[in-house]
């Protein structure tokens, strides 16, 4: 019975392996469009900082851009599993911060830098591509809506330890 009942999870583990096997054997990392009706338009300038942040429907669209453009390399759900940065981190510092202003100051810059390393990608030392760039595919509002999805679950993981 207990060979049994283990079985179904076996399954699901081997599953969910096949699948990130995949993701990474064939790579795919083709940039897909976010779909962002619903969110106010923003334009074609870019505004900083970031006006979707804590915009429950930006977070809600963002996840679904994140989870189809960034989750195979930056992990599911935003937690890193090694293969590149972990993007929670990246506003770690800045909540750190005691007062508000510097806080806003410091969330800006990483929005800044989010903002530019989502539209470029990385590329490196021998010029070879590391990250791809998603400048033409995605728009601004995607660009705000998956970093309001990094926010948010940043905050989310810094509700359950310091991180
Ligand atoms: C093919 C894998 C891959 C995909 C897909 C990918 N990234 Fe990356 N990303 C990387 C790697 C690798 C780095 C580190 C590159 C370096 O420093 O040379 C990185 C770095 C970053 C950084 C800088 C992190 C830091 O700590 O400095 C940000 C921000 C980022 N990615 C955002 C995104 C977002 C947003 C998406 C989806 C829209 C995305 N990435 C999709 C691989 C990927």
């Amino acid at each position: 019975m207990k060979k049994l009942k283990k079985f179904p999870s076996v399954i699901v583990t081997l599953f969910l392996l096949s699948l990130t096997i995949e993701a990474h054997a064939h790579g795919d990392v083709t940039p897909h469009p976010v779909d962002t009706t619903g969110l106010d338009p923003l334009g074609a300038e870019w505004i900083v900082p970031n006006p979707y942040r804590g915009n429950d429907k930006a977070v809600a669209i963002g996840a679904v851009g994140y989870l189809h453009n960034c989750a195979g390399c930056h992990g599911l759900n935003a937690v890193s599993g090694g293969v590149a940065p972990d993007l929670l981190k990246l506003d770690n510092e800045c909540l750190d911060l005691a007062s508000k202003l510097k806080q806003a100051a410091c969330l800006k810059d990483a929005d800044v830098y989010f903002k530019d390393i989502t539209l470029n990608g990385k590329k490196n030392g021998e010029g070879r591509s590391t990250m791809p760039g998603y400048a033409g595919v995605f728009t601004q509002e995607a660009v705000w809506a998956v970093r309001a999805y990094v926010d948010s679950r940043t905050i989310e993981e810094r509700a359950k330890k310091p991180y």
